[in-house]
């Protein structure tokens, strides 16, 4: 009897368009939405490779404004622009008027009438970042595009989704993400990582733990999304406060360090004094151990060698950091492509 072989999706083509829509928190995209973005990311990766020319967005203009340092987010914009045919503007909150008290109203109409996207990053002070972009937002008659805030940072997320079903397959029903903290001397790290990934994996069938020491706990609103994702999609999440627990069993693994939600704007230092005592909460070999065999190590990057993760780890065989950076460029692109053209972007899955 003929063996059944396992089927695989067929490709398909299709045309989008978001033009205008914000790209602030993964929660304001329909899972139809963001599935959209994935397909195009995958599209431009391919033609990216393969050195096609995929110039979506000519003669367009998007203003990059940072409040905070980047390798990835500023890089991933500037040369995705540059690959659409775009062009981005780097801009750092402390060059500009803002540090003079300037509206986000007054930036945000003015850059709208220059231009055809404003990306912000503004992630280190709780309460500020999300709600500087949503007012620029209803200001701006262009796109606003989170580059990462205080509670989501959707670029990032949305590329980790890219690489696990690179990784793992489409269908992740069933497979346990552990979203851990991990300690850090650098420097207070936002939240908003962690905060996003629970909200966002849920939704495409992952089940979450996330683990913490008491005081790293993440803000409610994002606790209680996640709880609510899970519930609608059939899937789980839990908190716990043991590294060792979160790992046990996992298909992927995300262990990395944030700050104290009570402290980090005005005295980011508390944040690396209280976690002094959780120097054992490292990513190590005997730890990714009890993660499934062959279990995914992902970071967002920039990762604190020796003290969230060891080299063995981060440069072993399960790492797979510079798959889940290079996803950074594609998804970057297709946010761009999808909120700002002229004309529905036509592409093909693999
Ligand atoms: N992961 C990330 O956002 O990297 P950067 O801070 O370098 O942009």
């Amino acid at each position: 009897m003929a063996r059944k072989r396992a089927s695989r999706p067929r490709p398909k083509t299709g045309r989008a368009l978001f033009k205008g829509k914000d790209w602030i928190t993964t929660e304001e995209w329909a899972d139809a939405e963001i599935e959209t973005l994935l397909d195009v990311a995958g599209d431009l990766k391919r033609k990216f490779r393969a050195g096609k020319p995929h110039r979506h967005l000519p003669d367009q203009t998007i203003f990059l404004m940072f409040f905070d340092k980047s390798t990835r987010t500023r890089n991933s914009f500037e040369a995705g622009a540059t690959q659409l045919g775009a062009h981005a503007h780097f801009l750092t909150a402390d060059a500009m008027q803002v540090s003079h008290g300037e509206s986000p109203k007054d930036t945000g109409v003015i850059l709208s009438r220059y231009g055809h996207a404003i990306a912000i990053r503004h992630d280190l002070i709780p309460g500020e970042g999300n709600r500087y972009m949503r007012e620029v937002a209803k200001w701006a008659d262009v796109p606003v595009i989170n580059m990462q805030c205080d509670v989501d940072h959707p670029c990032q997320t949305l590329a980790d989704l890219m690489t696990i079903r690179e990784k793992l397959g489409r269908d992740l029903r069933g497979k346990k993400l552990a979203v851990s903290w991990a300690y850090a001397p650098s420097y207070a790290k936002p939240l908003s990582v962690p905060q996003g990934l629970i909200m966002l994996m849920p939704r495409f069938g992952m089940d979450v733990v996330l683990a913490h020491p008491p005081e790293y706990f993440l803000m409610p609103e994002t606790l209680e999304a996640a709880r609510r994702n899970a519930r609608r999609a059939g899937t789980t999440f839990e908190v716990v406060n043991d590294m060792d627990a979160a790992f046990e069993g996992a298909d992927v693994v995300i262990p990395k360090s944030w700050g104290c939600l009570e402290t980090m704007g005005a005295r980011p230092e508390e944040s690396l004094r209280i976690a002094k005592q959780y120097t054992g909460w490292i990513c190590d070999a005997p730890r990714l151990g009890r993660a499934k065999r062959g279990a995914l190590y992902m970071h967002p990057l920039p990762a604190d060698r020796g003290n969230e993760v060891t080299d063995e780890v981060i440069d072993g065989p399960q790492s797979v950091v510079y798959d889940e950076a290079e996803n950074r460029l594609h998804t970057a692109k297709a946010i761009m492509a999808l909120t700002m053209a002229d004309k529905p972007v036509e592409y093909r899955t693999a």
